[in-house]
């Protein structure tokens, strides 16, 4: 989808994460597991934990407040809240709606977005078109997750991979020819059951079996899904660069969503950039689903990686199976961290 119209950019960002940090050594001592597996493996190092008390719309609350004052908008001004998560606190109500009443936006309507690990990416292309449309002005998209809550801490598959966090941006117009310039997103859900919870639903509800048989923790065909995470990570970034009239050549920083080091060295690869251009922080904060795009975006944005006029492309991938990817444009005057 190329983007015609008002131009549509990110105006703030704000990030969290909870103090608690869980090493891989840590890790050794509660399932069989080593450090030198987990970081040749997968290139993490540590994750951070929230407390058993601490549920996803807390670290979404810090995260958006943080992004309100870096934009310089008021809670009030937000017309939408888009959360993406597979973590919320509850089915219902919505995180977004339990953010939107802590933050006060009480001129803002919301809703949860359910796309995996591509959530955000998903979030910033949906709320963009609410911009482009001139229904709304200013929209607040969130990527929030505790997967720590719904990890099987006995399963050394999938509890070694996993962190919690949240990242938000304030998405309003921005100078024309800024912002976001192209997207692509996609899905296909024949490969849902690589990655899923299997019970709680509507399909399996919670009884004493389900809980007895460990069906309300992740679980995770891994192999098949590093499978698909490498094929649609850069043929996503390609079409978004495609749609906005551009290809590979134009990348300045690439965003990646962060599973895997392999996962990102192989898209970098694939889209023939040097790891110069690619923002990794998977070594600390593990895969965060959600939150682990905008977590890297603002550290990239942090430690001068992108600068004003630079080409910055969103990619991820994640449950559903999704993908999506986001191609923009960096305006510094209406992105700068305070
Ligand atoms: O955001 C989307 C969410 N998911 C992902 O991004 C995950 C994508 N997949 C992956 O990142 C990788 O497939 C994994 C990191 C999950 C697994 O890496 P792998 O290199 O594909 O390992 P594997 O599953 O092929 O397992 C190799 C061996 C197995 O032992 P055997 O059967 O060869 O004896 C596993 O049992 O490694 C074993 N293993 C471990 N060993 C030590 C699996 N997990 C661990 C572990 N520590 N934590």
């Amino acid at each position: 989808m190329s983007e015609q119209g008002v131009s549509v950019g990110i105006i703030g960002i704000g990030t969290y994460v909870p103090d608690r940090i869980l090493t891989n050594h840590d890790l050794e001592n509660m399932v069989d597991t080593s450090d030198n597996w987990i970081v040749e493996r997968t290139g993490i190092k540590k994750r951070h934990i929230v407390e058993p008390e601490v549920a996803t719309s807390d670290l979404a609350v810090y995260a958006a407040q943080k992004a309100l004052v870096n934009a310089h908008v008021s809670a009030d001004e937000l017309d939408l809240i888009i959360v993406a998560t597979a973590t919320p606190d509850m089915f219902f109500p919505s995180v977004a709606c339990l953010v939107q009443d802590r933050l006060q936006a009480v001129n803002a309507a919301a809703f949860d977005l359910a796309a995996g690990c591509t959530g955000f990416v998903y979030g910033v292309a949906t709320g963009s078109q609410f911009i482009k449309s001139g229904l709304y002005k200013k929209v607040l998209v969130i990527g929030a997750e505790t997967l720590s809550k719904i990890v099987d801490w006995t399963d050394r598959n999938t509890c070694v991979l996993f962190g919690d966090g949240a990242g938000a941006v304030v998405l309003s117009e921005v100078r024309s020819g800024y912002g976001i310039l192209g997207i692509d997103l996609g899905a296909d859900g024949s490969g849902g059951d690589h990655l899923k919870v299997p019970a709680g639903g509507s399909r399996i509800p919670a009884t004493e079996q389900t809980v007895a048989g460990r069906l309300h923790y992740l679980s995770m065909n891994g192999n098949e899904v590093f499978k698909f995470a490498i094929k649609v990570m850069g043929e996503a970034a390609v079409k978004a660069l495609d749609n906005a009239g551009m290809d590979y050549h134009s990348i300045d920083c690439l965003i990646p969503h962060q599973a895997n080091i392999r996962i990102i060295q192989s898209a970098a690869k694939r889209l023939k950039l040097p790891m110069d251009k690619v923002m990794v922080n998977v070594d600390k904060y593990g895969n965060t689903s959600a939150a682990s795009i905008p977590l890297a975006l603002e550290e990239a944005l942090e430690k001068g990686r992108i600068q004003h006029n630079d080409i910055v492309v969103l990619v991820g991938f994640g449950a559903g199976l999704t993908w999506g990817s986001c191609v923009i444009k960096w305006c510094k005057e209406e992105n700068t961290i305070v």
